[in-house]
């Protein structure tokens, strides 16, 4: 009673137990369910290791046909949702449509929802799952003014929703499957991170008993900062800030310069002190893209000039700081030709699985309690009030 460990940005504090995903931040090792991203990334779909982080187990070839036919079942949205759009201005950030529409859901699947059950539950995420690229591609269509492009099931996940946003009524979207595997790639390295600030607002957003799509809205408003999933977007301007290579190291000496808040985005973790073993599948395909591709944008070149400055910089090698994920997804993203304001909102389509899967393995485990850290109180001592005349 009246004893609690003080730590602000919960840099020591375990918040909870979870079997979905193990991080060796020094040695730069990430384990989904026990198997390394890099293999999962490399070697298995999206909706694999979506299946993978949800039930705890990789499916088999029957079990994953079965997943993927009631994920494609699922992926249109209630056409109630679609005139939801109308209410925000043009210009509105996708970000603040994804979480509006998100969350929006809640109001359709709510009366007779009953969390404490499993199958229930686990509906819940095929539903999300099924309907995140859906409601993503909606957000950037409505942002250019063209109308909505419905889901196709003759395509496969990712080509799918790159389909939904690229194809217009005039013509459909030619699908490059170097593009379609870096887009599932993508999904791939972002699906799950186990205890970061978005995936430990879900939990504590869940651990009162709220609706789950309420819960996910809460995530992606907390993915949406600078500092956590709007990074990649945030590295893109920067990259065009610099704009031409001669102004890098202008740039390395602001990020180094203590009395200035600037950092170079896309470098640096919370808990990789090592390489990211996401980055380095990313950067690989990074490469795959832009060959595949054949471009050849000035911007790139900045990219690949400071990764190599930071990498070899002192106070970069000192302190650990190694380029991240959103480092090269950015640039894949941009390469691909999504605008920089959709990058956030491919991360948080990504991450919905591993948001909702650790929202269902809190309430799988007996005994869950209310989230609810304490405070070191700063105010005033006790006084007493004058009435307002006095
Ligand atoms: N540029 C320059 N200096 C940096 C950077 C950077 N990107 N990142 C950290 N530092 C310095 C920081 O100033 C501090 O220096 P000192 O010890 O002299 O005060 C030291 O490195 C440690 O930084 P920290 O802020 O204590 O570390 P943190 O664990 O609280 O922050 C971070 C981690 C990711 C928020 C931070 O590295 C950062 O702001 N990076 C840029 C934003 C970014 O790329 N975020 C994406 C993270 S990966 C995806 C995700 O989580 O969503």
């Amino acid at each position: 009673h009246g004893y609690f460990t003080f730590d602000p940005g919960f840099l020591a504090t375990g918040s909870c137990e979870s079997a979905i995903t193990y991080i060796d931040g020094a040695n730069g090792v990430l384990l989904h369910r026990g198997y390394p991203i890099d293999q999962l990334a490399t070697e298995a779909d999206y909706l694999e290791v979506c299946y993978l982080l949800m039930n705890g187990e990789a499916p088999t070839s029957e079990e994953y046909k079965e997943f993927v036919s009631i994920i494609k079942n699922h992926t249109m949205v209630h056409e109630g949702i679609a005139s939801f759009f109308n209410g925000f201005s043009r210009d509105a950030h996708p970000m603040a449509m994804l979480c509006a529409v998100t969350g929006a859901l809640s109001s359709f699947y709510h009366n007779d929802l009953d969390i404490s059950d499993p199958d229930q539950r686990k509906r819940c995420i095929k539903r999300l799952v099924a309907k995140m690229p859906t409601i993503a591609a909606m957000c950037y269509k409505y942002s250019i003014g063209q109308p909505f492009v419905g889901p196709k099931n003759s395509l496969s996940y990712s080509e799918n929703f790159l389909n939904m946003m690229f194809s217009v009524p005039a013509e459909d979207y030619e699908i490059n499957p170097a593009v379609a595997k870096a887009m599932d790639r993508i999904f791939t390295l972002h699906a799950d991170h186990e205890q970061n600030a978005s995936t430990s607002t879900v939990r504590l957003s869940g651990s009162s008993g709220a609706n789950p799509y309420a819960c996910i809205a809460a995530g992606i408003a907390s993915l949406w900062g600078p500092a956590h999933g709007g990074a990649n977007e945030a590295c893109l301007t920067m990259l065009e800030e610099i704009g031409s290579v001669d102004r890098i190291d202008e740039y390395v000496a602001k990020a180094k310069d203590k009395s200035d808040p600037f950092r170079l985005m896309g470098f640096g973790h919370r808990v990789y002190k090592n390489f990211d073993p996401r980055a380095k599948v990313m950067r690989e395909t990074c490469h795959e893209v832009l060959d595949s591709l054949g471009i050849d944008d000035p911007l790139l070149d900045v990219a690949m000039k400071l990764e190599k400055i930071a990498l070899e910089d002192p106070y970069f090698v000192e302190k650990k700081l190694y380029p991240n994920v959103d480092f090269y997804s950015g640039i894949i993203l941009k390469a691909i030709g999504i605008p920089t304001s959709m990058f956030t909102v491919i991360f948080a389509l990504s991450r919905t699985i591993g948001w909702i899967s650790h929202w269902d393995e809190m309430l799988s485990q007996p005994g869950a309690k209310i989230g609810r850290p304490r405070q070191m109180y700063t105010g005033s001592d006790k006084r007493d009030f004058q009435p307002i005349e006095k």
